[in-house]
Order: structure tokens, then C-alpha cells, then sequence
């Protein structure tokens, strides 16, 4: 794989921080985009524009079209059973809301439990807040352990017969830590629970299945997956299509409206009100296109090589704390320095063209748990190499010195 080819493809990295070459490392905050997504969403709006799904005119019609052929290239990147399943949101926390409010709505009442684990980014523990505080439900968090990760032992002690939905991320934020999704779908199963997974960090970085993994929704941000901000998707199974109420109501999502009664379409037109993000949609299956030419699996392992030389390099500088260390890791590492704020290492780092991202990354209950209030994390992209982990050694190790003196 031509990584240096990869890397032209992304405009951005033609231009210079701060007098120095771009060393992108905040993937997981959100990804750089190829030329290719950023001449898609261009030509759409100067050749085939127009709103989608309700004029019958050319353009229209076109667009349209364009729309939803996304829609399929997204069921099939995923192994979707149906497109009715792909659900356009504007990121993947209006998706997780979508779930919550919709679900908590009819099927979680008082004293209900909601299982969520301590690694959750807050998109998914604050839905979920928002029921407790409607309905009275609890929330339970499973416990993460000294690796950051959590185990299915930790789950199944959680269940109980008031368990009413289990949240749960892929990919931690944080740690990096990799969940055993497929187990606890399979122990869910057996127990009638649904499982909601939060797939903002599993989606940019593993092969996805949902007919083999078998959840029941599966939340995504297209813009952390080299496509355009705005867009995000929300898989959910068939069988909750027709039982959940729409979520927000407006055009484009009924089917009949008259003063005292109104009646909606199934799924996806029932939970996609409003104007959608049709340019940002289109764009995104250029995204799709981009990852499947060079391959997901292709993707991971060019990843994993590049987080594994680079976690083995900070091991050795003493003043470094990585935190957690699963034993299934993707390409995010979360670390501390000794005596240095995380912002300051941000702040220097960026002096030499390195952007991390330092903060609580919005997993303020792991923070607490590891007893910091913030971290810096260098998460990396198909276009990252061994030689960018160098450099951020290499600036680390700097930005040790300045605060020695
Ligand atoms: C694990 C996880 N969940 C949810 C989100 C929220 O994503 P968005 O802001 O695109 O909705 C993020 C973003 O960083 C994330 O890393």
C-alpha cells in the first residue's frame, strides 16, 4: 500500500501549521477529507442540485436519486438487511438520541434499568440521562478495568430483569479498547434485551457486518470516516422500525396530515424530517468509495502497524503515562506527561505542526475513574505513518525540555 499516495489524495496536507508540515493525529475527533469527497459535494451542488424526495422535476429527481444511491452503498458497506435500515441523521449523537427518545419513550418506564459502561463518550450517556430524568429509570455503568476495557463477566453481572437496553461503545475514544460486541449481542439475545452499540470509533477503523453482529442499532459519524460533517447514520433492525414513533416531526415525513389525525410512512421517511443534508449525503458515498478501494481490512492493519511502533516508542520514555492497555486496541492513544498539563502538550505540540487533541475527550466518568481530569491523544488515520509517530515522539520529548527548564 502507497501510503504517500494515499496521503496526496487529501488536499489538506499541501499546506503548512505554523511553518511545518501537517502531522494529523485527531482522527478520532473527526478525519481529513480526500479531494475526491470535496469534488463530489462541489460538482452536486453545480450540476445536480435540488432538495430530495419531494419535487418531480429533473433536478429533483436526480438528486434524489444521488441521495439515496448513498443510502445503498452505505447498506451494503455494512451488510445491512435492508436500505429501510439506514437512517440519515446529522451525526451519530442525534442517532443515539433518536434511540433513546424513541425507545425510552414507549419501553422504558420507572425503575427500568438502562446498561451503559464507564468507557461511554457522553453522546452516549446523556440520552440516555434524559429518560432517567423523564421516566425514572436507572442507568447502570458496567466497570472498565485497569486495561480500559470492559469484559462480558462485568456486563452479565448487570442484567437483570429489569434491564431494559444495553449502550455500548465499539472502540473506546480513550483507551482504544476494542468490545466484544458480538458476545454481549449473543448474551443479550438470550435475554430479550436490545443492544444499542455506539460505533463512532468502530465504524472509520473495523469491518463492520451488522447481520453478523446482530445488534439491534448501530450508531455512525460520517465525518469521522473521511466524509463530510453533517451526516451520520443510524442502523436499526427492521423489527424496531415499525414499533418506535418518529422522533422529530415536520416535512418530508408523513403521509397524510389533516386536522385531527395524522399518519405516517415507514422507515426511513418517518425518522428523516426536514431538509436533510443532501450535498454532505452525496458526498459521503465518495467516503464509502475511497475506504473500499483501499480496503477496510487493508486499512486496519496499515493502522494497527503504525499505533503499535508509535505506542512502543512513548513506552520508553519513562515521563509518559499511556492510559490503558487492552488487550484488542485500535488506533487511539490517550497519554499523560509528568508535571505537564495535556493542553500545554497540545499547545507545544502544535508549535511543530502535530495536532493531538488534549481534554476529557467528552468521557468525563473514565477520566474521573483514572483520576485525571484530562488527557492528550494521538489517534491516527489511513494517511499516518511510522515517521509521523517519530515526529510526535520527537515533539513530546521537546516539549519535556521546555517545562524541565
Ligand atoms: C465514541 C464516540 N461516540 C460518540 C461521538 C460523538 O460523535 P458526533 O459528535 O459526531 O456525534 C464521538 C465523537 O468523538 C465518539 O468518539
Amino acid at each position: 500500500m502507497d501510503i504517500n499516495f494515499i496521503k496526496s489524495q487529501f488536499p489538506i496536507f499541501k499546506n503548512k501549521i505554523n511553518g511545518k508540515p501537517l502531522i494529523y493525529l485527531d482522527n478520532a475527533n473527526s478525519s481529513q477529507k480526500p479531494l475526491r469527497v470535496i469534488d463530489r459535494i462541489s460538482k452536486f451542488y453545480s450540476k445536480e442540485f435540488s432538495n430530495v424526495g419531494r419535487s418531480v422535476h429533473s433536478l429533483a429527481v436526480t438528486a434524489t436519486n444521488r441521495f439515496e444511491e448513498t443510502r445503498d452503498l452505505v447498506k451494503k458497506y455494512i451488510n445491512a438487511k435492508s436500505r429501510e435500515e439506514i437512517i440519515f441523521t446529522k451525526n451519530a449523537t442525534e442517532a443515539i438520541n433518536l434511540v433513546a427518545s424513541t425507545y425510552g419513550e414507549r419501553f422504558i418506564n420507572k425503575g427500568d434499568e438502562i446498561l451503559i459502561t464507564e468507557l461511554e463518550h457522553h453522546s452516549n450517556y446523556i440520552p440516555w440521562h434524559f429518560i432517567r430524568e423523564k421516566k425514572g429509570a436507572v442507568i447502570k455503568f458496567a466497570k472498565c478495568n485497569d486495561r480500559g476495557e470492559v469484559e462480558i463477566d462485568e456486563i452479565k453481572k448487570l442484567i437483570t430483569n429489569k434491564t431494559k437496553i444495553i449502550g455500548i461503545t465499539h472502540l473506546s475514544n480513550v483507551t482504544g479498547a476494542i468490545l466484544p460486541i458480538k458476545k454481549i449481542v449473543d448474551l443479550a439475545k438470550t435475554k430479550n434485551i436490545p443492544v444499542l452499540v455506539d460505533g463512532c470509533q468502530g465504524a472509520p477503523h473495523l469491518k463492520l457486518d451488522m447481520q453478523e453482529l446482530g445488534c439491534d442499532f448501530y450508531a455512525f459519524s460520517c465525518h469521522k470516516m473521511y466524509g463530510p460533517t453533517g451526516v451520520g447514520i443510524l442502523y436499526a433492525k427492521k423489527k424496531w422500525l415499525d414499533k418506535l414513533p418518529p422522533y422529530q416531526g415536520g416535512g418530508g415525513m408523513i403521509e397524510e396530515v389533516n386536522k385531527d389525525k395524522i399518519t405516517f410512512p415507514g422507515s426511513p421517511t418517518k425518522y428523516e424530517a426536514g431538509t436533510l443534508q443532501t450535498a454532505e449525503v452525496v458526498g459521503f458515498s465518495e467516503s464509502i468509495r475511497f475506504i473500499e478501494d483501499i480496503g477496510i481490512k487493508n486499512i486496519m492493519k496499515h493502522e494497527k502497524e503504525v499505533m503499535e511502533y508509535g505506542l512502543e516508542n512513548l513506552k520508553k520514555n519513562n515521563s509518559v503515562k499511556i492510559i490503558g492497555n487492552p488487550k484488542e486496541k485500535g488506533s487511539i492513544i490517550a497519554f499523560t506527561i509528568k508535571g505537564i498539563h495535556p493542553h500545554d502538550i497540545a499547545t507545544i505540540l502544535d508549535e511543530d505542526g502535530v495536532a493531538i487533541r488534549a481534554g476529557h475527550h467528552c468521557c468525563q466518568i473514565l477520566h474521573d475513574k483514572v483520576g485525571v481530569a484530562a488527557t492528550a491523544r494521538a489517534s491516527l488515520g489511513i494517511y499516518n505513518t511510522k515517521e509521523d509517530m517519530d515526529f510526535l515522539c520527537n515533539a513530546i520529548e521537546k516539549c519535556k525540555k521546555i517545562f524541565e527548564k
